[in-house]
């Protein structure tokens, strides 16, 4: 018998960090390895922002807050929500974790009793189903489809709605696809969770400031105001602000569920790091300039990676509307042998065979709950994604 839980046991470590650390090993080892496995700006954070946390330093606060976040973080959000997505909260409706991911998992460790459910349209962000194993509930994966460049339809939420669901988790621009929901589009979901009184959804709005081309963002909450009661909209700083290591997130929601999300918070991990508090003020009160400057190269690296990749034999890739991610299919390829002799049965195959004979690293497309594909990440330099693109051409046109 294991002396590890059965909840540990029925969890899988994160792939997308399982293949960010193989390339490493890789690199380390002397071979020539491209990394588009990871989900993280190559920016720096801005100054201005980096400054704040110096400041913090220096000024001395350096000790704990209140469990979930200080009172000028709190408002600082409550300003963005109004300001960005035309959203009503008080500071009291505000919870501030380590990262988006703490916020997502104190919600559903607050919320879910065994049996629950909650929805999970796929492809997924790969921590999604993991969390809700781990608070105990069933994670219900509505699977979306290539047709509608991965995103759901009212008769696939529909369809996977029981009495026993809890949530609808939602992430729009999406991780893996990049694919972002127009207001009608979700209209059409929020439609669907009007007639079901019991489910709430749970918004991921981490990549909201990613978007490209016309595409305008929208959160539940705003395109169906009748839903603020069940809404818990989450945001952080980690991606627009390429502030990943300082381990700031957050959400708003009704304030009987931020206040068991701060009790969880409050027996676990306190509050998060208090210079980094002091800094995601700065990053939502200060300039927003450069946000839309590392959006025009955001722009220009998502066009270069979808032309390449469709230039690829058996590669199909949508062009998507936001995050820094495409998720090309890579149906064409099944089936066929790589140049090594290596028979590609499925896209976890078609990754290593990928990373082993070329030195390409991505992640496989079952990760993300739907396949066969892989997901790049193109937060890095032009020259790394047209050297990459390019063995992958090289390594397609290569299959027999
Ligand atoms: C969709 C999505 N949500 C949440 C997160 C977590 O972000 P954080 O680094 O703030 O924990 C990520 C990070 O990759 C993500 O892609």
């Amino acid at each position: 018998m294991s002396f590890l839980s059965d909840t540990i046991a029925r969890i899988q470590p994160s792939p997308t960090i399982a293949v960010t650390t193989l390339a490493g090993e890789l690199k380390a080892a002397g071979r020539d390895v491209i990394g588009l496995g990871a989900g993280e700006p190559d920016f720096d954070t801005p100054q201005n922002i980096k400054d704040a946390g110096v400041r913090a330093i220096a000024e001395g606060k350096t000790k704990y807050t209140a469990p979930d976040g200080i009172i000028e973080l709190k408002q600082a959000i409550c300003a963005k929500l109004k300001r960005d997505n035309g959203l009503d909260y008080v500071p009291s409706q505000v919870s501030v974790s380590g990262g988006g991911k703490q916020v997502l998992f104190n919600a559903l460790v607050a919320t879910l009793n065994e049996g629950d459910e909650v929805v999970i349209p796929a492809p997924y962000w790969v921590s999604y189903p993991d969390m809700v194993l781990l608070a105990g509930g069933t994670p219900v994966v509505a699977e979306a489809s290539v047709q509608t460049n991965y995103k759901l339809t009212a008769d696939q939420l529909e369809a996977a709605i029981t009495d026993k669901t809890k949530w609808l988790i939602f992430n729009s621009p999406s991780n893996p696809t990049g694919a972002g929901y127009s207001w009608e589009e979700l209209k059409a979901l929020t439609d669907v969770l009007m007639r079901h009184p019991h489910v709430w959804v749970m918004t991921d709005d981490m990549y909201e400031h990613l978007a490209y081309d016309d595409f305008e963002f929208c959160t539940p909450a705003q395109v169906e105001p009748r839903l603020y009661d069940r809404t818990l909209t989450v945001n952080g700083v980690s991606k627009a602000y390429a502030m990943t290591g300082w381990r700031i997130g957050y959400a708003a929601g009704p304030e009987h569920l931020i206040k068991g999300m701060r009790k969880v918070q409050s027996q676990s991990t306190s509050n998060p790091c208090t210079i980094s508090q002091w800094a995601a003020v700065e990053a939502l009160n200060g300039t927003q300039d450069f946000i839309a400057e590392n959006n025009v190269i955001f722009k220009r690296r998502r066009d270069l990676v979808v032309e390449m990749l469709n230039g690829a034999e058996g590669v199909s890739c949508p062009v998507p509307e936001g995050a820094f991610y495409v998720y090309p299919s890579v149906a064409g390829c099944i089936g066929k042998t790589s140049p090594a002799g290596v028979l590609i049965e499925n896209d976890e195959v078609f990754a290593t065979a990928l990373l082993e004979e070329t030195g390409v690293a991505v992640v496989f497309g079952a990760a993300f709950g739907l396949s066969p594909n892989f997901r790049v990440s193109y937060a890095t330099s032009d020259e790394n994604l047209k050297e990459a693109c390019s063995r992958i051409q090289k390594f397609c046109a290569a299959l027999t």
